[in-house]
């Protein structure tokens, strides 16, 4: 087993009807005035929106939405400068993991002397150094940005998307209410399936590290949403379908997998180019580069996938047999969710995109990535021409 430091300081307020907890959590807080961040108007549809408003009934609020998806550093920049004007002092994010995302943006920026844009193209010695506190009410289950430190914030007109993140930008606290899930479109539901069951993946599909309680924890999770995942496409409304989501895409991505093993980020990473490129959702991005990224190093995570393999999809045969058929089930199961793996089922112009992004790597100087730096550019170049 590897070594590791575990902090997670973010009060989870797990299940329906929890929101009238909200004046003694901001209370705790020492919140007087609120900044509620949202996004594109899914909130007042649902309802969502006038519950939150009666909840904070009791404070000075001010608002801000139309935090895109895959949210936008020139609309977040509006809000880092309203926010400023009004003085908050604390924050709500009301939203996916995309307002959330703009949110942790949004508080380290508020207090940042220079171009916050500075701190996300990591320019030396540039760093937000505080943070203003902040809250979530998650209503979309993938990214697990509810219960984690990090932020991922894009900026269309130099084609990047860039990851931020530190101990600063845990939330206080998160509600969760599953029954959020009922008002997802299929496309957003399969999209949080798969982001929870890549999160798990990035943090397993390496090689046997010693944690078997580590490694069990993962397991659970992929079986679980293995079972789920239909069911819960099909009546969203059904509330144990949903918590089960909500949990799990939770627990994916609150730091606890990674706890003592080794893992690997480089799916996200090329993941995050595609988006970057042609818009493609995040989720799918990872149903794109995931097979072909296991098959291109088979060699190093063989070990894994063969118990992976055996202990989710209850396969036997031969070493290599097991391996091969559990990249092939996790493709099959993208698909029976009618999720497209190749990047031309997506864009037409494909052209050059394994060399760009072979280009992107080299020039952040991320010349080794995954476990043991097995990934060099050359091989993500191979491995984006393989999934075109
Ligand atoms: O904007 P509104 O109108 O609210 O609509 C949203 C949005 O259009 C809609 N939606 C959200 N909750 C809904 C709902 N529609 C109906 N009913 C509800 N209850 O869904 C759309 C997508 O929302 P978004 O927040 O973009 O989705 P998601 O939660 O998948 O977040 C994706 C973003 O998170 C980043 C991704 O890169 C992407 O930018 N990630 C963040 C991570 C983190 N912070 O740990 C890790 C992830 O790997 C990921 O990179
Ligand atoms: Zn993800």
């Amino acid at each position: 087993m590897l070594n590791f430091e575990y902090y997670n300081p973010t009060r989870i307020v797990f299940g329906k009807e929890q929101l009238g907890r909200m004046p003694e959590l901001l209370s705790d807080q020492n919140a007087k005035k609120i900044l509620l961040a949202f996004g594109g108007g899914s909130c007042k549809k649902s309802g969502l929106y006038d519950q939150v408003l009666i909840a904070l009934s009791g404070f000075e609020v001010v608002e801000f939405g139309g935090i895109e998806a895959n949210p936008e550093y020139d609309t977040l920049m509006k809000a880092v400068l309203f926010a400023r004007e009004k003085e908050v002092d604390f924050i709500i994010a009301l939203g996916g993991g995309s307002v959330i995302d703009g949110v942790k943006f949004i508080s380290g920026a508020i207090g940042y002397k220079g171009d916050p844009w500075e701190v996300l193209d990591r320019k030396e010695g540039c760093a937000f150094d505080n943070a203003v506190p902040f809250g979530t009410i998650l209503t979309l289950p993938a990214t697990g940005s509810e219960a984690n430190s990090g932020a991922v914030i894009s900026r269309k007109s130099l084609m990047e998307k860039r990851t931020m993140g530190g101990s600063l930008f845990f939330p206080k606290f998160s509600f969760c209410d599953p029954t959020q899930v009922s008002t997802l479109s299929k496309r957003q539901l399969v999209n949080g399936i798969v982001d929870a069951y890549m999160h798990t993946l990035e943090q397993y599909l390496t090689y046997p590290s010693g944690n078997w309680l580590q490694e069990r924890q993962a397991e659970g999770i992929l079986l679980t949403l293995l079972k789920i995942a239909k069911g819960v496409i099909k009546n969203p409304s059904d509330y144990e379908l949903a918590a089960n989501l909500m949990w799990c895409a939770t627990n994916a991505l609150n730091g606890l997998l990674r706890c003592g093993v080794p893992t690997d980020w480089t799916t996200h990473m090329i993941g995050h180019e595609l988006t970057a490129e042609y818009g493609i959702d995040h989720a799918r991005t990872l149903a794109i580069i995931a097979p072909r990224l296991y098959e291109e190093s088979l060699v190093e995570k063989q070990n894994k996938l063969v118990q992976y393999g055996e202990r989710v999809f209850g396969l036997n045969g031969t070493s290599l047999d097991i391996a091969n058929a559990a990249i092939a089930k996790t493709e099959l199961f993208f698909h029976s969710l009618d999720i497209d793996t190749r990047i031309s089922n997506y864009t037409k112009d494909t052209s050059g995109i394994e060399v760009r992004i072979r280009k992107v790597f080299e020039d952040r100087d991320w010349k080794t990535m995954g476990e043991g730096g097995i990934f060099t550019p050359k091989r993500v170049e191979r491995i984006v021409r393989s999934a075109i």
